[in-house]
């Protein structure tokens, strides 16, 4: 990516609400004619970023340049935001939102393109409706009339375009949306629907918690997706088993790895402490840091004398590249005279997110 291609660029863009950090420290660069993807949970700080990038919000730190310049006037000119919920007065009429919108864009043309708008998204005979007596999708259809009515924008940044859309409507936005591209403008599209984002984007951020996590090329993220699509997750509560010996599953093809859960095994042994009431707490580790607990508890002078595993009720999640060792995984479970109060398999689509947001790992 050469500095002259960028055309809009952030750093360090954090936004606060209240105490609550919406965005936390997120550099972004858009090059001229690019597609980049925003991908994120709920909550993750996309549509805040979206706001900052287009100059309806300012950051309270960081700063955004376009072309170069820290010019607010020059950025809402050259961006152009279709929301996640339109902030088009409820009680307008759809056809006087659009016109009060484009006139103060100065859209000379204006009757035309919003004309054109309404036939392309199928709206037309809504234009004398109020926007209140619209339903979500023909709402949301409104506010994405701007993609059609607005071309002055280089950047066009698109926050859950396809959100409550059905599949026609949909595919008439795509095909505006890559209108777009052809006109080399830079688009931006925001969704947690990775799919949707693949189809267009030539680069993708993740965000997590108002945090940019990482940044894939989309070859990259094919590559972690096609690595991860034969993976499942088998999620088991087990009892009667020591930590060993279900860490001996990963014995068995196409396990991948087994990680367990010690949380009830510390509550088991702070119990039997007599700490589990008090200010004892039960605290979460990973399998690697059991027996770090356990030596801690010996430097602190206080013995396990016996804990059964006869008590010990273990979570246990286990890698799988294939479904083929489920069978091995129970039959070998049993014959060590395991119990199993909980079974689940996880669907891969659910992996494939917790594995890119670094979860779930
Ligand atoms: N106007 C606001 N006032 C207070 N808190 C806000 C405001 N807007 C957003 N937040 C908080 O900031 C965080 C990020 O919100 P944001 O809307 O950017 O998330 P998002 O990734 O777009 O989520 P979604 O996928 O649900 O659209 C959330 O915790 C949210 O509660
Ligand atoms: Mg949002």
């Amino acid at each position: 990516m050469t500095s002259e291609r960028r055309i809009l660029v952030g750093n360090g863009l954090t936004k606060y609400y209240g105490n609550k950090k919406a965005l936390d420290g997120v550099d972004i660069a858009i090059c001229r004619g690019e597609t980049v993807g925003i991908f994120g949970p709920n909550g993750s700080g996309k549509s805040t970023l979206a706001r900052i990038l287009s100059g309806i919000t300012d950051p309270d730190s960081g700063a955004i340049r376009i072309f170069g310049q820290k010019n607010k006037v020059l950025l809402r000119k050259n961006v152009l935001l279709i929301y996640q919920s339109t902030l088009f007065d409820h009680s307008d009429r759809v056809w006087d939102a659009l016109v009060f919108w484009a006139k103060i864009h100065g859209i000379r043309d204006y009757k035309y393109r919003i004309e054109e708008a309404l036939r392309r998204l199928e709206l037309h005979d809504k234009k004398r409706s109020r926007i209140s007596q619209l339903s979500t999708g023909q709402q949301k259809k409104v506010e994405l009339a701007k993609l059609f009515i607005r071309d002055d924008a280089s950047i066009v940044i698109l926050d859950e375009p396809f959100a409550n859309l059905d599949v026609a409507s949909a595919s008439i936005v795509k095909e505006r949306m890559r209108e777009l591209v052809n006109e080399e403008k830079s688009l931006v599209i925001i969704s947690h629907c990775l799919d949707d984002i693949m189809e267009f984007a030539n680069r993708v951020l993740l965000l997590s918690n108002g945090r940019k996590i990482r940044e894939y090329t989309i070859d990259e993220l094919q590559r972690e997706i096609r690595k991860s699509s034969t993976t499942w997750l088998l999620e088991l509560t087990l009892r009667r088993l020591s930590i060993k010996e279900v860490k001996s599953l990963e014995e068995i093809e196409d396990v991948e790895k087994v990680d367990v859960s010690i949380d009830r095994l510390v509550s088991g042994i702070l119990e039997r402490l007599g700490l589990s009431g008090g200010s004892a707490k039960v605290i979460q580790l990973g399998a690697s840091e059991a027996n770090e607990f356990l030596e801690k508890i010996k430097a602190d002078n206080v013995s396990v004398l016996s804990l059964s595993k006869e008590e010990i009720q273990l979570d246990v999640k286990i890698y799988l590249a294939s479904l083929n060792p489920l069978s091995s995984i129970l039959k070998k479970i049993f014959e060590k005279g395991g119990e199993v109060k909980y079974i689940n398999i996880r669907p891969k689509e659910t992996l494939i997110f917790e594995k890119l947001l670094g979860r779930g790992e």
